[in-house]
């Protein structure tokens, strides 16, 4: 008779991945799976290995849920209709398992890292065969593993503090790649999820970074994206004294013809060493993501941010004075608990001040388990949805003027896809990560191109090729 496995003594990944590939490979046809990463480009990288792992067992993709053999939602837990998302839609795959019992479904990543939804998901979701937490790169082959050899449900919501190096991704893109730096946070921002489900900062060693993104120019990436919740805390951990600046230079040092782009840098960390490696570095790109959230220093002060609306238009101040045109966005949490009028009023002043080419505007969303999530909230949600509007308002139109810099410009542009509104268009993205749009062949896709701008819009500028 068959024993289904002890979850704490499985074999080591690479025996559960040679286990599961001989498995596989005794079905007449190559079993299929469907990946989905909702959240952040941290997560879509999770998930980008979660599909090397499925690769190197046997595994072919298909965007055809129908047709898939094992389904894998890789979630997001940030804000409650990221959550609302993830369970309306593993209630809408249960047919697929009723008509398929050998389908397999995972969940994966941050919300299903937080115990209390894999529970809620082994008892009201029993169509779901495995739920990993943020550390499934490392646990995924052994628990495909232990449903191979019978468990019926095979969960491990545990975040493990080992980096996994070496491992295959299936990237989505063939001219833009993630390179995750670091993992997880140290922060606990008050309304943050991040901290508890992806835990401690750890960071990457700089030799397997350099080695990676070395790999990926070769292989002819032109854009290149290092991830982290906050990388300029990069090397905090690591004894030999590399720090985020330092390693944005040694990056620097790799030749080719490529951008590198970072997010996120949390503004406390965010010192005049790394404003200067942006500036001074050839291949990175002239854009700073430099999320504030609010305003207000009593509410970032409740948000536990650790700088004031001063200390942050200091940073500011220093690269705009080296660079006046310098591009910044940013990220804006409206209505934390008890915002004011007042403290709202001076969010508007701040973007006002900063003027910040785009910002990600978002509705405080209350997360269990955070410290906001027990702070008294009067704001009705009626005012904070108006505010939300004003605020979006004013950034429309502080886009709309900032735009009109690129007017008359030659802007060397990445070119990323076609244009989903304008057929025969394509767009891409400038160094400032402004949108482009210009007429163009699809073959110049993953390509740098010039293109004059000969107009401007809201979010847009478009142009003609060069
Ligand atoms: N680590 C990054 C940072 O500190 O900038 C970003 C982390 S988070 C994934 C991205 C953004 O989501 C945050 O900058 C914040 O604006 C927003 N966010 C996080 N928790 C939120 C919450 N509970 N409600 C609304 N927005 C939230
Ligand atoms: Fe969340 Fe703050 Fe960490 Fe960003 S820095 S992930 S907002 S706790
Ligand atoms: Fe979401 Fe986790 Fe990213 S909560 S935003 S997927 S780090």
């Amino acid at each position: 008779m068959q024993t289904t496995p002890d979850l704490a003594n499985l074999p080591s990944p690479a025996a559960c991945v040679q286990a599961v590939r001989e498995w596989l490979s005794e079905r007449p046809e190559q079993p299929l799976a469907y990946v989905h990463s909702f959240g952040c480009q941290l997560n879509v990288a999770d998930g980008e290995k979660l599909s090397g792992i499925l690769m190197e067992m046997g595994f072919g993709f298909t965007d055809d849920i129908e047709k898939a053999s094992l389904i894998l939602y890789n979630t997001c837990a940030v804000r409650e209709n990221a959550e609302d998302r993830v369970l309306g839609t593993l209630g809408s795959i249960k047919r697929l398992k009723r008509d398929n019992p050998s389908l397999i479904i995972c969940v994966t990543g941050c919300m299903t890292a937080q115990q209390q939804v894999a529970d809620k998901i082994h008892t009201s979701y029993k169509h779901v065969d495995i739920v990993l937490g943020t550390s499934a790169v490392s646990r995924l082959a052994q628990m495909l593993y232990a449903h191979m050899h019978g468990l019926r449900y095979a969960e491990d919501t545990q975040v493990y503090m080992d980096i996994p190096e070496g491992q295959v991704s299936v990237r989505e893109s063939r001219f833009k790649a993630s390179v995750p730096i670091m993992f997880g946070c140290n922060n606990f921002c008050t309304y943050c999820i991040v901290p508890y489900v992806r835990g401690r900062e750890r960071s990457r060693r700089p030799e397997a970074i350099i080695a990676e993104v070395q790999q990926l120019v070769a292989d002819g990436y032109k854009e290149i994206m290092l991830l982290g919740q906050n990388v300029n805390s990069y090397g905090k951990d690591l004894a030999d004294g590399m720090d985020f600046p330092s390693l944005l230079r040694a990056l620097d040092k790799i030749e080719g013809d490529y951008w590198i782009r970072f997010m996120s840098s949390h503004p406390k960390d965010a010192t005049p060493g790394m404003m200067d490696a942006i500036l001074e570095c050839s291949h990175l790109a002239k854009h700073l993501h430099l999320p504030v959230q609010s305003g207000s220093d009593a509410v970032l002060d409740r948000m536990n941010r650790r700088y004031t609306v001063e200390a942050y238009l200091e940073k500011v101040r220093y690269i705009r004075t080296r660079d006046p045109e310098f591009s910044l966005t940013s990220d804006l949490i409206v209505g934390f608990p008890d915002e004011t009028a007042e403290d709202f009023e001076g969010t508007l002043a701040l973007m006002r001040e900063v003027r910040y080419d785009n910002v990600y505007a978002f509705i405080y969303s209350k997360r269990t388990g955070t410290k906001a999530a027990v702070m008294p909230d009067g704001t009705p949600d009626a005012e904070k949805s108006e505010r939300m509007q004003r605020l979006l308002a004013l950034q429309r139109d502080i886009s709309v003027e900032n735009n009109r810099r690129f007017l008359g410009r030659s802007m060397r542009v990445l070119a990323d896809g076609e244009s989903r509104k304008r057929p025969g268009m394509l767009t891409g993205r400038s160094s400032e990560n402004m949108l482009v749009e210009f007429a163009g062949d699809a073959a110049l896709i993953g390509s740098f191109v010039n293109v004059k701008i000969t107009e401007t819009h809201n979010g847009l500028v478009t142009g003609i090729l060069i």
